[in-house]
Protein backbone atom coordinates (compact mmCIF):
# COMPACT_ATOMS: atom_id res chain seq x y z
CA UNK A 1 0.00 0.00 0.00
CA UNK A 2 1.55 3.35 -0.89
CA UNK A 3 -1.27 5.41 0.52
CA UNK A 4 -3.19 5.18 4.42
CA UNK A 5 -5.85 7.01 5.32
CA UNK A 6 -5.69 7.90 9.30
CA UNK A 7 -9.31 9.51 10.51
CA UNK A 8 -9.59 12.38 11.59
CA UNK A 9 -13.41 12.47 14.00
CA UNK A 10 -16.28 9.73 13.30
CA UNK A 11 -17.76 12.00 11.22
CA UNK A 12 -15.34 14.12 9.34
CA UNK A 13 -12.00 14.40 8.21
CA UNK A 14 -8.99 12.09 7.17
CA UNK A 15 -4.91 12.64 7.07
CA UNK A 16 -3.58 10.95 3.72
CA UNK A 17 -0.16 9.33 4.15
CA UNK A 18 1.15 9.17 0.49
CA UNK A 19 4.31 10.11 -1.56
CA UNK A 20 3.62 12.73 -4.11
CA UNK A 21 5.13 10.15 -6.78
CA UNK A 22 2.29 8.30 -5.69
CA UNK A 23 -0.48 11.03 -5.70
CA UNK A 24 -1.67 10.45 -8.75
CA UNK A 25 -1.57 6.58 -8.80
CA UNK A 26 -4.71 4.73 -9.53
CA UNK A 27 -4.89 3.20 -5.87
CA UNK A 28 -4.33 6.88 -4.76
CA UNK A 29 -7.34 8.40 -6.42
CA UNK A 30 -9.44 5.25 -5.86
CA UNK A 31 -8.94 5.72 -2.20
CA UNK A 32 -9.36 9.21 -2.42
CA UNK A 33 -12.68 9.07 -4.67
CA UNK A 34 -14.37 6.54 -1.61
CA UNK A 35 -12.35 8.44 1.15
CA UNK A 36 -13.96 11.51 0.16
CA UNK A 37 -17.69 9.93 0.63
CA UNK A 38 -16.91 8.48 4.08
CA UNK A 39 -14.62 11.14 5.33
CA UNK A 40 -15.53 14.81 3.19
CA UNK A 41 -12.49 16.31 3.63
CA UNK A 42 -8.75 14.98 3.36
CA UNK A 43 -5.31 16.38 4.39
CA UNK A 44 -2.28 15.80 2.49
CA UNK A 45 0.04 17.39 5.15
CA UNK A 46 2.98 19.32 3.72
CA UNK A 47 2.81 17.30 0.24
CA UNK A 48 4.23 20.64 -2.05
CA UNK A 49 2.73 20.20 -4.91
CA UNK A 50 3.42 22.15 -8.18
CA UNK A 51 0.29 23.70 -9.85
CA UNK A 52 1.20 21.59 -12.25
CA UNK A 53 0.83 18.32 -10.27
CA UNK A 54 -2.36 20.04 -8.53
CA UNK A 55 -3.98 19.89 -11.91
CA UNK A 56 -3.02 16.64 -12.56
CA UNK A 57 -4.15 15.39 -10.00
CA UNK A 58 -7.35 17.22 -10.28
CA UNK A 59 -7.75 15.94 -13.62
CA UNK A 60 -7.18 12.17 -12.07
CA UNK A 61 -10.35 12.70 -10.33
CA UNK A 62 -12.90 14.51 -12.91
CA UNK A 63 -13.45 17.42 -15.22
CA UNK A 64 -12.08 20.49 -13.88
CA UNK A 65 -14.14 23.67 -14.08
CA UNK A 66 -12.97 27.33 -13.36
CA UNK A 67 -16.28 28.64 -11.68
CA UNK A 68 -14.56 31.62 -10.84
CA UNK A 69 -13.52 32.95 -14.01
CA UNK A 70 -16.42 35.84 -14.36
CA UNK A 71 -15.42 36.91 -10.55
CA UNK A 72 -13.33 40.08 -10.85
CA UNK A 73 -9.85 39.92 -10.15
CA UNK A 74 -9.02 35.94 -10.14
CA UNK A 75 -6.88 36.48 -13.48
CA UNK A 76 -4.31 33.68 -12.43
CA UNK A 77 -0.44 32.67 -13.73
CA UNK A 78 -1.63 29.32 -14.82
CA UNK A 79 -5.14 28.22 -16.15
CA UNK A 80 -7.44 26.91 -13.86
CA UNK A 81 -5.83 27.75 -10.93
CA UNK A 82 -7.41 30.37 -8.66
CA UNK A 83 -4.95 32.23 -6.28
CA UNK A 84 -7.36 33.44 -2.54
CA UNK A 85 -5.56 36.05 -1.49
CA UNK A 86 -6.32 39.54 -0.08
CA UNK A 87 -3.01 40.42 -1.71
CA UNK A 88 -4.01 43.07 -3.97
CA UNK A 89 -1.44 43.21 -6.18
CA UNK A 90 -2.23 39.56 -7.32
CA UNK A 91 -6.13 39.84 -6.81
CA UNK A 92 -7.74 43.13 -7.78
CA UNK A 93 -10.74 42.68 -6.00
CA UNK A 94 -10.79 40.84 -2.24
CA UNK A 95 -14.65 40.74 -1.79
CA UNK A 96 -15.07 37.22 -3.23
CA UNK A 97 -12.41 36.32 -0.74
CA UNK A 98 -13.75 38.45 2.49
CA UNK A 99 -16.99 36.15 1.72
CA UNK A 100 -15.15 33.17 2.73
CA UNK A 101 -14.80 33.96 6.23
CA UNK A 102 -18.66 33.09 6.19
CA UNK A 103 -19.82 28.89 5.95
CA UNK A 104 -20.13 28.50 2.23
CA UNK A 105 -20.47 25.70 -0.63
CA UNK A 106 -18.36 26.38 -3.72
CA UNK A 107 -20.50 27.35 -7.10
CA UNK A 108 -23.45 26.88 -5.64
CA UNK A 109 -24.86 30.01 -7.13
CA UNK A 110 -24.10 28.99 -10.69
CA UNK A 111 -26.31 27.57 -13.08
CA UNK A 112 -24.62 24.13 -13.51
CA UNK A 113 -23.91 21.37 -11.67
CA UNK A 114 -22.66 21.33 -8.14
CA UNK A 115 -18.71 21.37 -8.08
CA UNK A 116 -17.79 17.77 -6.84
CA UNK A 117 -14.57 18.78 -4.66
CA UNK A 118 -12.51 21.47 -4.35
CA UNK A 119 -8.57 20.89 -3.96
CA UNK A 120 -7.07 23.48 -1.95
CA UNK A 121 -2.39 24.21 -1.39
CA UNK A 122 -1.20 26.18 1.00
CA UNK A 123 1.60 28.54 -0.49
CA UNK A 124 1.88 31.38 2.13
CA UNK A 125 0.56 31.57 5.64
CA UNK A 126 -1.04 34.14 7.29
CA UNK A 127 0.72 35.29 10.47
CA UNK A 128 -2.41 34.65 12.33
CA UNK A 129 -5.93 32.78 11.61
CA UNK A 130 -6.47 31.61 8.36
CA UNK A 131 -7.57 28.12 9.82
CA UNK A 132 -10.11 26.23 7.63
CA UNK A 133 -13.73 24.80 8.91
CA UNK A 134 -15.00 22.07 7.36
CA UNK A 135 -18.77 21.00 8.25
CA UNK A 136 -20.09 17.68 7.33
CA UNK A 137 -23.44 18.25 5.71
CA UNK A 138 -24.11 14.25 5.45
CA UNK A 139 -24.09 13.90 9.01
CA UNK A 140 -25.67 17.21 9.96
CA UNK A 141 -28.96 15.42 8.14
CA UNK A 142 -28.08 11.61 9.69
CA UNK A 143 -28.27 13.08 12.68
CA UNK A 144 -31.68 15.42 12.85
CA UNK A 145 -34.44 14.23 14.91
CA UNK A 146 -36.79 11.84 12.69
CA UNK A 147 -39.58 14.47 13.10
CA UNK A 148 -37.46 17.17 12.22
CA UNK A 149 -36.27 15.50 9.21
CA UNK A 150 -39.48 14.99 8.32
CA UNK A 151 -40.68 18.83 8.80
CA UNK A 152 -37.91 20.55 6.62
CA UNK A 153 -37.25 17.11 3.52
CA UNK A 154 -39.38 19.04 1.14
CA UNK A 155 -38.55 22.46 1.51
CA UNK A 156 -36.49 24.74 -0.82
CA UNK A 157 -34.20 27.66 -0.47
CA UNK A 158 -33.01 30.63 -2.28
CA UNK A 159 -29.35 30.88 -2.76
CA UNK A 160 -28.12 34.10 -4.14
CA UNK A 161 -24.42 35.99 -4.41
CA UNK A 162 -25.71 38.95 -2.80
CA UNK A 163 -26.81 37.01 0.48
CA UNK A 164 -22.97 35.26 0.52
CA UNK A 165 -21.16 38.79 0.48
CA UNK A 166 -23.80 40.64 2.71
CA UNK A 167 -21.68 40.50 5.68
CA UNK A 168 -18.51 42.05 3.59
CA UNK A 169 -20.58 45.06 2.62
CA UNK A 170 -23.56 45.32 4.75
CA UNK A 171 -25.28 47.44 2.50
CA UNK A 172 -23.74 47.01 -1.28
CA UNK A 173 -24.02 50.10 -3.28
CA UNK A 174 -26.55 49.66 -6.64
CA UNK A 175 -23.55 49.32 -9.13
CA UNK A 176 -22.04 46.21 -6.86
CA UNK A 177 -25.17 44.54 -6.51
CA UNK A 178 -25.49 44.68 -10.43
CA UNK A 179 -21.72 43.20 -10.97
CA UNK A 180 -22.92 40.62 -7.96
CA UNK A 181 -26.06 39.55 -9.97
CA UNK A 182 -23.68 39.22 -13.37
CA UNK A 183 -21.56 36.95 -11.67
CA UNK A 184 -23.81 34.39 -11.08
CA UNK A 185 -27.39 33.22 -10.96
CA UNK A 186 -29.64 33.23 -8.01
CA UNK A 187 -30.92 29.68 -7.94
CA UNK A 188 -33.45 27.56 -6.01
CA UNK A 189 -31.65 24.26 -4.45
CA UNK A 190 -33.31 21.98 -2.69
CA UNK A 191 -32.47 22.19 1.52
CA UNK A 192 -32.38 17.80 1.35
CA UNK A 193 -30.41 17.03 -1.69
CA UNK A 194 -30.83 13.09 -2.59
CA UNK A 195 -27.93 12.20 -4.24
CA UNK A 196 -27.98 9.82 -7.36
CA UNK A 197 -26.30 7.12 -4.82
CA UNK A 198 -29.48 7.92 -2.43
CA UNK A 199 -27.48 9.50 0.43
CA UNK A 200 -28.75 12.97 1.78
CA UNK A 201 -26.77 15.86 3.09
CA UNK A 202 -28.43 19.58 3.74
CA UNK A 203 -27.30 22.36 1.26
CA UNK A 204 -26.91 25.11 3.76
CA UNK A 205 -24.73 28.44 3.67
CA UNK A 206 -24.64 32.12 3.75
CA UNK A 207 -25.17 32.30 0.16
CA UNK A 208 -28.88 30.92 1.51
CA UNK A 209 -31.49 33.79 1.84
CA UNK A 210 -35.11 32.40 2.03
CA UNK A 211 -37.15 29.53 1.77
CA UNK A 212 -39.93 29.42 -0.97
CA UNK A 213 -43.29 29.74 -0.09
CA UNK A 214 -42.29 31.39 3.20
CA UNK A 215 -42.08 34.92 4.65
CA UNK A 216 -38.11 36.06 4.60
CA UNK A 217 -37.59 35.99 8.69
CA UNK A 218 -39.21 32.93 9.04
CA UNK A 219 -37.05 31.00 6.06
CA UNK A 220 -33.92 32.86 7.15
CA UNK A 221 -34.62 31.87 11.19
CA UNK A 222 -34.88 28.03 10.21
CA UNK A 223 -32.01 28.31 8.36
CA UNK A 224 -29.74 30.17 10.54
CA UNK A 225 -30.87 27.09 13.05
CA UNK A 226 -29.91 24.50 10.53
CA UNK A 227 -26.88 26.10 10.03
CA UNK A 228 -26.17 26.15 13.60
CA UNK A 229 -26.62 23.09 14.22
CA UNK A 230 -24.55 21.56 11.12
CA UNK A 231 -21.21 23.66 12.40
CA UNK A 232 -21.65 21.88 15.87
CA UNK A 233 -18.30 20.44 16.83
CA UNK A 234 -19.09 16.66 16.54
CA UNK A 235 -19.70 17.28 12.56
CA UNK A 236 -16.75 20.07 12.05
CA UNK A 237 -12.87 19.84 11.21
CA UNK A 238 -10.67 22.52 11.60
CA UNK A 239 -7.50 22.72 9.40
CA UNK A 240 -4.34 24.91 11.06
CA UNK A 241 -2.28 24.80 7.70
CA UNK A 242 0.93 24.27 7.19
CA UNK A 243 2.87 25.55 4.38
CA UNK A 244 2.68 22.80 1.32
CA UNK A 245 -0.33 20.89 2.90
CA UNK A 246 -3.08 20.02 -0.10
CA UNK A 247 -6.59 19.50 1.07
CA UNK A 248 -9.44 18.10 -0.66
CA UNK A 249 -12.88 17.96 0.46
CA UNK A 250 -16.55 16.64 -0.80
CA UNK A 251 -18.36 20.04 -1.86
CA UNK A 252 -21.20 18.15 -2.58
CA UNK A 253 -21.68 17.06 1.12
CA UNK A 254 -19.44 19.61 3.06
CA UNK A 255 -19.68 23.42 3.55
CA UNK A 256 -16.68 25.50 4.68
CA UNK A 257 -15.36 28.79 5.87
CA UNK A 258 -12.28 30.40 6.51
CA UNK A 259 -10.92 31.90 10.42
CA UNK A 260 -10.66 35.54 9.01
CA UNK A 261 -7.00 36.61 8.64
CA UNK A 262 -5.79 40.24 7.19
CA UNK A 263 -2.35 39.24 6.44
CA UNK A 264 -1.92 40.07 2.25
CA UNK A 265 0.57 37.64 2.62
CA UNK A 266 -1.55 34.03 2.59
CA UNK A 267 -1.73 32.75 -0.84
CA UNK A 268 -3.70 29.29 -1.54
CA UNK A 269 -4.18 27.77 -4.70
CA UNK A 270 -7.40 26.07 -5.28
CA UNK A 271 -8.64 23.85 -8.28
CA UNK A 272 -12.10 22.61 -8.72
CA UNK A 273 -13.16 18.88 -9.94
CA UNK A 274 -16.74 19.57 -11.49
CA UNK A 275 -19.64 17.77 -10.43
CA UNK A 276 -22.27 15.48 -12.53
CA UNK A 277 -25.34 15.71 -10.58
CA UNK A 278 -27.10 19.31 -10.44
CA UNK A 279 -29.76 19.62 -7.95
CA UNK A 280 -31.42 22.80 -8.30
CA UNK A 281 -32.54 25.34 -11.14
CA UNK A 282 -32.93 29.00 -11.85
CA UNK A 283 -34.88 30.88 -9.32
CA UNK A 284 -38.69 31.15 -10.12
CA UNK A 285 -38.93 35.30 -9.68
CA UNK A 286 -41.91 35.15 -7.83
CA UNK A 287 -40.63 32.62 -5.22
CA UNK A 288 -37.60 35.09 -5.15
CA UNK A 289 -40.18 38.04 -4.58
CA UNK A 290 -41.46 35.98 -0.93
CA UNK A 291 -38.36 35.82 0.63
CA UNK A 292 -38.08 39.62 0.94
CA UNK A 293 -41.39 39.95 2.29
CA UNK A 294 -41.78 39.89 5.99
CA UNK A 295 -45.02 38.43 6.66
FE1 LIG B 1 -14.73 28.26 -0.74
Amino acid sequence: MSITVEPVKPQIGGIVHVSPDHLLDEETIETVRSELEKRGVLVFPQINVSDELQLAFTDKLGDRVNFTRQVPGSDAETADVYKITLDRKLNSEPDYVLGTFFWHIDGITIDQPLPKATVLSARKLSASGGATEFANLYAAWEKLPEEEKREIEDLTVVHCVEAAVRPVHGHPSEERRARYKAMAAVMEQPLVWTHEDGRKSLLLGTHADGIVGMPGPHGRALLARLQQWAAQPDFVYTHKWKEGDLVIWNNQGVMHRVVPYTDEGRVMHRTTIAGKEKPGHKADEANVERIYQIA
